[in-house]
Order: C-alpha cells, then sequence, then structure tokens
C-alpha cells in the first residue's frame, strides 16, 4: 500500500496544528475523510441538489440515480443479495434501534446480548424490555473480551427471539465469532443482529457468508460522512419489520385514517434523506474498494502490531484485551497505572497524538474490569504510517516516566 499517496487524499492531513505535525489515532471514534468523499458530497449541494422519488425535473433524477448507485455500492460491500437489503439510517446507532423498534416482539420474548456491547447496542433492549415486556440474557466475554460459542448455547432457549451482538469491540479489540454464534441462534429458531460499527470499516464483511439476519453499519467510521448509516437486512425480514417512522415515501396511498406502506426499502425510510451522506459513503465505499479491503486488513495488522508490542513493551502499561496482536484489530485501549486516561489523553493531546480516553460508550466492559475511570485509546487506520505509531509509543513512555 502507498501510504504516502493515500495521506495526500486526505485533506487534513496536509494540515499541521499549532504548527506541528499531528498524528490521528481517534479513527475508532471518527474516521477522517478523502477528498473523492468530500467532493461527492460537494457535488451534489453545488451540480444537483433535489429530492430523490418525487420530483421529475433532471436534478431530482440525477439525484435518484446517485442515491440509488450508492445503495448498491453499500449492498455489494457487504455482499447483500440486493440494494433493496439496505436501509438507510443517520448511523450505526439508528440502525440498531430501527431493529429493536420495528421487530414484532411478543412479551414473554427473550434477546440475548452481551456484556461487550456499545451502548448503542445495549441500550435499545433495555428501552424495548420496559416497553415491550421481553427480558434480556447476557453472555459474559472473558477478560480479554473473547467469547465461548458454547455459552450462547446455554443462553439461547425457546423464547429467544434474538441474538444482539457486537462484532467487533472498539474496547478490547477482539473479533465476535459470528459465523458460529449465528449458526447457534438459527438452530433455536433466533434472529441475530450484529453491530457492526468497528468491523465494515476495517475488514472484508460478507452478509451471506456470515448468514446473519441484521447488521448495522456506520458512514463516518469508514471514511464517510457522518449522518449517515446502513441497516442491512434479509428481505424477507425487513418487510417483516413495523416502520419506527412514517411519512413522506413510507406509503403508495393516505386516506383520512389509513395509508397503504410502500415496499421495502422505502417503508423504512421516513421523510427527506441524507443524499448527500448516502452519496459521499458511495464515494468511500468506492476508496475502500479501490485500495482492497483485504490489503487495508493486513495493513492495519501491521499496524495493530506495533501498537500492541510497543504499548506491552511498557511494564507501566495495562494493555485491555488479547496481547496477541493476530487475535485482536488496530485499536488499543489501555491505562497507564496511577495515572488517570483524560489526563494521559490531554498530555497526549499536547503532543499533537490524538487519542480518545474515558468509556468509549461501553460501560459494562469498563466495569467488569474493573476500570472505573475508563481507559485511554489509540485507534487506527489505514492512513495511519507505522512512523507514527512508533512516535506515539516513544512520546507516551515519556509522558508516564516524567509522570513518575
Ligand atoms: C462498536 C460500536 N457500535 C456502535 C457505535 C455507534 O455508531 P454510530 O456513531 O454510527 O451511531 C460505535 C461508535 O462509537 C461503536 O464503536
Amino acid at each position: 500500500m502507498n501510504i504516502e499517496k493515500i495521506r495526500s487524499d486526505f485533506p487534513v492531513l496536509q494540515k499541521q496544528v499549532n504548527g506541528k505535525p499531528f498524528a490521528y489515532l481517534d479513527s475508532a471514534c471518527t474516521s477522517l475523510k478523502p477528498k473523492p468523499v468530500l467532493d461527492a458530497m460537494n457535488s451534489y449541494y453545488s451540480d444537483y441538489t433535489g429530492c430523490a422519488g418525487r420530483s421529475v425535473h433532471k436534478f431530482a433524477k440525477r439525484t435518484e440515480e446517485e442515491f440509488a448507485k450508492a445503495r448498491a455500492k453499500a449492498a455489494k460491500f457487504v455482499n447483500a443479495k440486493k440494494p433493496n437489503e439496505i436501509i438507510w439510517t443517520k448511523s450505526a446507532t439508528e440502525a440498531i434501534n430501527l431493529v429493536a423498534h420495528s421487530l414484532k416482539f411478543e412479551k414473554g420474548d427473550r434477546v440475548v446480548t452481551t456484556n461487550l456491547e456499545h451502548s448503542s447496542g445495549l441500550l435499545p433492549w433495555h428501552a424495548v424490555a420496559a416497553e415491550k415486556g421481553i427480558s434480556l440474557d447476557f453472555v459474559l466475554c472473558n477478560k480479554e473480551g473473547e467469547f465461548n460459542p458454547e455459552e450462547f448455547k446455554e443462553k439461547i432457549g425457546r423464547k429467544t427471539r434474538l441474538v444482539s451482538i457486537i462484532h467487533a469491540s472498539n474496547v478490547t479489540a477482539t473479533v465476535s465469532p459470528l459465523k458460529e454464534i449465528t449458526k447457534i441462534a438459527h438452530d433455536a429458531g433466533a434472529l441475530v443482529l450484529a453491530d457492526s460499527a468497528q468491523s465494515v470499516p476495517h475488514f472484508p464483511v460478507d452478509v451471506k457468508q456470515l448468514g446473519i439476519d441484521f447488521l448495522a453499519f456506520s458512514g463516518h467510521k469508514m471514511i464517510g460522512p457522518t449522518g449517515i448509516g446502513c441497516l442491512y437486512g434479509k428481505e424477507d425480514l425487513l418487510e417483516k419489520l413495523n416502520p419506527m417512522l412514517l411519512g413522506g415515501e413510507t406509503i403508495t396511498d393516505a386516506d383520512l385514517n389509513s395509508h397503504v406502506l410502500a415496499e421495502v426499502p422505502e417503508r423504512l425510510e421516513a421523510g427527506i434523506q441524507n443524499y448527500a451522506g448516502a452519496i459521499g459513503l458511495g464515494a468511500a465505499i468506492d476508496y475502500l474498494s479501490g485500495i482492497g479491503m483485504k490489503k487495508i486488513e493486513a495493513y492495519e495488522k501491521e499496524l495493530g502490531k506495533i501498537l500492541v508490542e510497543g504499548l506491552l513493551n511498557n511494564p507501566k502499561i495495562d494493555l485491555i484485551g488479547p496481547k496477541d496482536s493476530k487475535k485482536r484489530g488496530s485499536l488499543a485501549a489501555f491505562n497507564a497505572k496511577g495515572m488517570d486516561p483524560h489526563d494521559v489523553a490531554l498530555m497526549l493531546n499536547d503532543k499533537n497524538f490524538f487519542v480518545r480516553s474515558g468509556m468509549h460508550c461501553a460501560y459494562p466492559i469498563h466495569k467488569f474490569l474493573g476500570l472505573k475511570k475508563g481507559s485511554v485509546r489509540a485507534s487506527l487506520y489505514f492512513y495511519n504510517s507505522k512512523e507514527e505509531v512508533k512516535l506515539f509509543i516513544e512520546n507516551l513512555s515519556t509522558i508516564i516516566k516524567n509522570f513518575s
């Protein structure tokens, strides 16, 4: 991979901060955007602004075409059978909420989820439990963030309607054995929803190969814009969802007291859509596919190895998740002994290394690990260079040395 060329495509990477270079190590929070994505969004606003599926004029038709192309790209990216299996949402969070609030649950149904979930994969189930009288069962990961599929066998029972599980963790950097868990759930008659916000951006994800029923992902974590996400769903299952929102485009006819729902995907996409966002995400997918997700995965493994080995080399650092970099993605959450994670992040910020600190929207796993103040997290993407990661380790070591 030609990192110099890739980096030259990202306008923000051409800049300095306070007159000095910076290292952006917070891509698990949100990723940087390359010029083709910015251009695609800008073009919608400056060349052909319109509404898809409504007016008949040329701008509206162009919007409709570009919007449809973006949906087809998103479908192909996760190997869905057809574009209609992609529903636009504003985020992975909204995609998960869409399933939670639109699936027809009966009182007494159960949902199995885990202690590794991001708030977006956990809180919707709290709401559904309160509103619809369903119960929640939890499978716990081990201290490194790994699941034993056998424990899903034990937790999934006759009443389990759905298993909702994080695909790649934003804290432990582990990848859940989704294919195995999906098979176990299906054998027991339950559906599976994966939170793939941290997997789809980093390695090839194939919904057919996984056999998964629903999968949520997000534009802004995969060099696309904020405000756009996707719910993949098997078409027959999407057709059975009760729309969470109703409005423009969700129907084909209406009277004062009744209406006729449109087909999917429109029936699940109420009101004006984020055309610029979807078109921008289409451009992001073109960019990622142009490099190749396998190449991105392999390069991130190399980066991840430098990061993890560098952190493990320092006896003052406690790394969260597996010590073997082969078992993890290219992010690392950690703590420096005796130091507050926010202080570490602020000291790194002073040196222009941008990381995240705190709970990373994942309270239960931090509590499970006894980390009341959370952790510091450095999260990498394919536009990071090996030099940046090495410099990060050096600077972090100096900060810790100077503190103690
Ligand atoms: C694992 C995981 N799930 C879900 C989300 C939420 O994604 P979005 O920002 O698209 O709502 C995040 C974002 O941090 C995440 O890391």
